[in-house]
């Protein structure tokens, strides 16, 4: 099934000078799939995930996600349907440095309900638990390391039960064990909550742990292959 689709997609930014940076870009994307998206640094990743998560909107071409037409919908469907089927992880995580880690991977949930339930307080540490910090749980972000941080970004991107997880260079400050543990941490998640995993990397070390390996070159698809050399898992 498939469930994120681009379709002729253009990006222009447009300024003092009209920019150009996605051409044409048709991708889809078959749900419980881990994807990497590679390039170098101006290639059009980023504005391609942003668009993608409906951060952003193509200049032309069509998005379609969980078989719902991004440009058919208003303001508020789009911010809606981001919530209810999108988490994201960037490289620099945002975590809101005032509120504790358990507070933090709350925020998705608390944006469309005042208040949670014990029930949803159980997910949340749940979560923490998955990526290992439920020990952390009443620690300021200013109060734990880089990895631990970037795991409370992944515990915060799945507290809505996303059917789509969008990651921009999700390990791009991490040393290379912490990327390891980032790259089993997906796998297992997929596994456990069927979510398919679109991640932008230069990291070869996460690319290889893709199944399929989408690359972008001056905001061209210049390559297209599955990824041959992991054992493919059981969908
Ligand atoms: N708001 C903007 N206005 C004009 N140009 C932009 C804007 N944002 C990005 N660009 C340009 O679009 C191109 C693609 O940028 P993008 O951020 O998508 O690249 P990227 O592949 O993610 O790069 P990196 O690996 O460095 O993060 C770049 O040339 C960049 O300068
Ligand atoms: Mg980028």
């Amino acid at each position: 099934m498939i469930t994120l689709e681009l379709s002729g997609v253009n990006k222009i930014y447009s300024g003092a000078y009209q920019n150009q940076v996605l051409f044409d870009i048709n991708l889809s994307f078959e749900a419980k799939t881990c994807s990497a998206i590679v390039g170098e640094s101006g290639s059009g990743k980023s504005t391609l995930m942003n668009i993608m998560g409906i951060l952003d909107t193509p200049t032309s071409g069509e998005v379609t996600i969980a078989s719902n037409i991004v440009s058919s919908m208003n303001r508020k469907q789009m911010a809606e349907i981001r919530n209810r089927t999108i988490g994201f992880v960037f490289q620099f995580h945002y975590l809101l440095p005032e509120f504790t880690v358990l507070e933090n991977v709350l925020i998705p949930h608390l944006i469309h309900n005042r208040s949670q339930s014990g029930q949803v307080l159980n997910r949340a540490r749940n979560l923490l638990d998955i990526v290992g910090i439920a020990k952390l749980e009443k620690r300021l972000p200013t109060q734990i390391s880089g990895g631990e941080q970037q795991r409370t970004a992944i515990a915060r991107a799945l507290m809505n039960n996303p059917s789509i997880i969008l990651a921009d260079e999700p390990t791009g400050n991490l040393d290379s064990v912490t990327t390891q543990n980032v790259c089993r941490l997906f796998g297992e998640i997929k596994k456990e909550f069927n979510t398919t995993f679109i991640v932008v990397t230069h990291d070869r070390t996460v690319a290889s742990h893709t199944d399929r390996i989408v690359e972008v070159r001056d905001g061209r698809i210049i390559s297209d292959k599955l990824n041959t050399k992991i054992v493919p898992q059981t969908r």
